[in-house]
């Protein structure tokens, strides 16, 4: 897969820094992802992550099931700068790299319990999929609640 050469994308309140990013060769599964710091716009204030997974025109087993239990997009802001909308500041401009893709929707899960994140995904206008438990497997360490709801966001239109 050959990865954007933009480095950083702006909406003039965040910066969005593409600042590693991984091939699907290795010890972090098998589709290819961009690893991005989010900072106040012109300013090296790091506020949070995101993670933007990208699975290929067509994908194989392997990746379909990581894309359905992990999602396309992960996100945290880190405490003192959360409810400011810049979560969702994030996914619009990660859906710029999506988009160059060829990516026309994202997936993200979200952990049922966790009511701010739904906000973010509803906020984007993202559609609930359904529910479900998500595998031992494909659980991160962070959040190692199983039950999650999968979202599918339309970026085509944007
Ligand atoms: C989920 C998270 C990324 C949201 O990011 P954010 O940039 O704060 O999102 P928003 O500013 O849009 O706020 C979303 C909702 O959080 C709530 N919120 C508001 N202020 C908040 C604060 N100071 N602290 C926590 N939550 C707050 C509100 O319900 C808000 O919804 P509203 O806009 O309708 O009022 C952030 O809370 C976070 O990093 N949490 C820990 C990691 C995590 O859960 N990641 C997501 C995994 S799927």
């Amino acid at each position: 897969m050959e990865f954007t050469t933009l480095k950083t994308l702006t909406d003039g309140i965040i910066d969005l820094v593409v600042e590693f990013h991984y091939n699907g060769h290795g010890n972090y599964g098998v589709l290819p992802f961009y690893r991005c710091g989010i900072y106040l716009a012109g300013a090296p204030v790091k506020v949070g992550n995101l993670t933007l997974r990208i699975q290929p025109t067509r994908p194989n087993p392997r990746e379909i099931e990581q894309l359905l239990y992990e999602g396309n997009i992960g996100y945290s802001i880190f405490e003192p700068y959360r409810g400011k909308g810049y979560a969702g500041r994030a996914c619009k401009l990660a859906a710029k790299i999506a988009r160059q893709h060829a990516l026309t929707e994202l997936l993200i899960n979200c952990n049922v319990e966790n009511k701010a994140s739904m906000r973010v995904i509803e906020k984007l206008g993202a559609q609930k999929v359904k529910e479900f438990d998500t595998p031992a497997s494909h659980l991160d360490e962070n959040d190692p609640t199983p039950r999650r709801a999968q979202f599918r966001w339309r970026i085509d239109a944007e």
